[in-house]
């Protein structure tokens, strides 16, 4: 038997006849973009982050373009950000015409290390953007401290962790403006691409609800040069339903992450730590090892499925290549790079599907 890295289809049978239901109401009603599931959906994920205002968009890329466009970020300045991270997070700097500018890790959550924020600081410099990467959120309370000294804005990169919380606080109203991504294998994924801003500060969110639709404040009427990145009205009545069960999921995952801990106790890999300020929603499971391709190669004649997050830093690859940013520069995230593989994790995993992974690292274990 296989068992796969994430089963969507599973998911889908548990919540068929819902998700028809809402997807033949936005039919009926032809509000295809945007519209009332659309505004919805926005209340409710608001809501749930803590917000008080949660503005939808086309995809989590868009949410941060547009959190920082908000903000006021452009040609000539700097945000701090992480290497390693999905390309999205630096890329939506580079939209803006920003540079983006890396600190290293903490390797114990794979997330920004604060204490290495004051020295990438310079006169440019105007926000800082930690990843909540898998699931885990960054350690927020020294980068607030940092950014209200320095006088930056910190927007957080929520894509990986709807409903992560840190110090008991849901991640996204963390910070001045948080970003969400609804792609499908995440933990609250649409039927197709999503994403969402969340503040607390009505002005950006009037900005970032005009950019999104052609910069207009009525029809035709463009004030700003925005653009085209609406939610579909399909995807908010989609997400409106998932919604709702995310909570249930995400204590699925949870669980499975505490049994995980335990099954691969002797199994030779480094598992992923939960710091005591946070609650990890486990968007990915990734453990680490020095022999990765061996690894991913027993397990996958074993039947189990993995994948890597991510295997180059984003100051390694090409496209985002800086003189400042060498190959050394990072040493915590080219070894995650080097060293994470990913298994299996979805809320509909079965003890058995978890067992036969333990089993099959167990039976490739070797003392390290
Ligand atoms: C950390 C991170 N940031 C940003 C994004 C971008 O989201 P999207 O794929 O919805 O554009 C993703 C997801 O792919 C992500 O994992």
């Amino acid at each position: 038997m296989t068992v796969p890295f994430l089963d969507l289809k599973a998911q889908y049978e548990t919540i068929k006849t819902e998700i028809q239901s809402a997807i033949f109401k936005v039919l009926d009603s032809a509000q295809f973009v945007l519209g009332e599931e659309v505004a919805a959906f926005e209340r409710e994920f608001a809501t749930y982050s803590g917000a008080p205002h949660g503005v939808a968009v086309n995809t989590g890329t868009s949410a941060l373009h547009l959190a920082m466009l908000a903000a006021g970020i452009g040609p000539g300045d700097e945000v701090i950000t992480v290497p390693h991270t999905f390309v999205a997070t630096a890329a939506a700097v580079k939209y803006t015409g920003a540079r983006p500018v890396f600190v290293d890790i903490d390797p114990a959550t794979f997330t920004m290390d604060a204490a290495r924020i004051e020295a990438a600081i310079t006169p440019r410099t105007r926000a800082i953007l930690p990843v909540h990467l898998y699931g885990h959120p960054a350690d927020m309370d020294p980068i607030l401290e940092i950014a209200r000294r320095r006088r930056l804005l910190v927007i957080e990169d929520a894509a990986q962790a709807h409903g992560a919380k840190y110090k008991g606080r849901p991640v996204g109203c963390l910070g001045d403006l948080g970003c969400f991504s609804f792609y499908p294998g995440k933990n609250l994924g649409a039927c197709g691409e999503g994403g969402l801003v969340t503040t607390a500060n009505e002005q950006y969110a009037r900005t970032i609800r005009m950019l999104r639709d052609w910069g207009q404040d009525r029809k035709y009427h463009h004030l700003l040069a925005g653009y085209n990145y609406r939610m579909e009205g399909i995807q908010g009545a989609v997400l409106r339903v998932k919604l709702r069960h995310l909570e249930k999921w995400t204590e699925a995952r949870r669980l499975h992450a505490g049994r995980y801990r335990e099954l691969l106790a002797q199994c030779g890999v480094g598992i992923p730590a939960e710091a005591s300020w946070a609650r990890h929603v486990y968007h990915v499971y990734a453990v680490r090892t020095t022999d990765r391709d061996g690894l991913m190669r027993a397990l996958g004649e074993r039947g189990v499925q993995t994948a890597i997050h991510y295997p180059v830093p984003v100051h390694l690859q090409p496209a985002y290549a800086d003189p400042a940013h060498a190959q050394g520069s990072f040493p915590h995230s080219e070894k995650a790079a080097r060293e994470v593989v990913s298994l299996p994790m979805f809320p509909e995993m079965t003890q058995a599907q978890q067992e036969q992974v333990s089993s099959a690292l167990r039976a490739i274990a070797r003392p390290r």
